[in-house]
């Protein structure tokens, strides 16, 4: 049977949006974009950016989790974040340490289970260890996954995972013959994991940026001139709405 949820979009009584709860994406991934350009129109330095987009990750956490999404991946720190001026690289790595620390008890009450994707050796200590508090912390939480992307670059997974395999080989523990996609997924930082069903891009940029390569071969694509400050939980389920109404057929035909 199916339910449905109701809720109005734009403010306009007219309009009802109305979600399948049996068809929910089980994995959504967001380019959290635009905080740089919101502080700016508002004569506001960057990281007050970036201090905001931090307040809509709970909203959309919440939402999410209400709504049955399993896994929430969010782009925090990409590999190529490093170039940008070194006093925001800074603040962002003491944001991330402010965020386990203000949000974390939050977290593991809601039952949410806390994970990083991407190379976090390369933190400094004390954000690595505010990560690694709060993932022990959230181990045991069966509820939605908050996976946040630190260091990560899709292209630097894939080859961090083919290394992996390689030493496999090396060591004899596999064959050549024995490499295949799955073998490939589950050496990826998200193994175990379902592909993102849903990538969501606001801000009114239209590419993917080194952001889950191989796992967006099949993801449906909702992009938004709002920007990730702004961004609400009406949003977010107008992007669900939209991935509904989407005919996803996976190279086959339809039947
Ligand atoms: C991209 O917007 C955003 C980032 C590089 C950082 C995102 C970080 C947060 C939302 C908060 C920190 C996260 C945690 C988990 C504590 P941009 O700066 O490129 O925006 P612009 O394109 O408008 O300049």
């Amino acid at each position: 049977m199916f339910k449905f949820i109701k809720r109005n979009r734009n403010n306009d009584d007219k309009e009802i949006i109305e979600l399948d709860y049996d068809r929910m994406p089980k994995h959504i991934a967001i380019i959290m974009d635009g905080n740089g350009r919101w502080a700016k129109e508002r004569g506001l330095p960057r990281m007050m950016g970036h201090r905001e987009g931090m307040k809509t990750i709970k909203k959309i956490l919440d939402r999410s989790a209400h709504l049955g999404v399993k896994y929430l991946t969010l782009y925090a720190f990409s590999t190529e974040n490093w170039n940008r001026p070194k006093d925001e690289v800074n603040a962002l790595m003491n944001l991330i340490i402010e965020f386990a620390q203000k949000e974390g008890e939050n977290l593991h009450k809601n039952n949410v289970k806390f994970n990083t994707i991407g190379d976090i050796s390369k933190l400094p200590s004390n954000s690595l260890k505010a990560i690694k508090d709060l993932k022990e912390l959230t181990k045991n939480n069966e509820g939605i996954v908050l996976n946040i992307a630190l260091n990560y670059g899709g292209r630097n997974e894939i080859v961090y995972a083919t290394k992996k395999i390689c030493e496999k080989v090396c060591k004899g523990d596999i064959n050549i013959e024995d490499i295949n996609e799955n073998l490939m997924s589950m050496n990826l930082y998200t193994k175990g994991m379902p592909d993102p069903d849903l990538i969501i891009r606001p801000s009114g940029e239209q590419r993917l940026s080194n952001y889950l390569l191989w796992q967006s071969a099949y993801s449906e694509f909702w992009y938004s001139n709002i920007k990730w400050p702004d961004f609400s939980e009406r949003n977010l389920e107008k992007a669900i709405y939209d991935y509904q109404n989407r005919d996803r057929r996976f190279g086959k035909v339809k039947q």
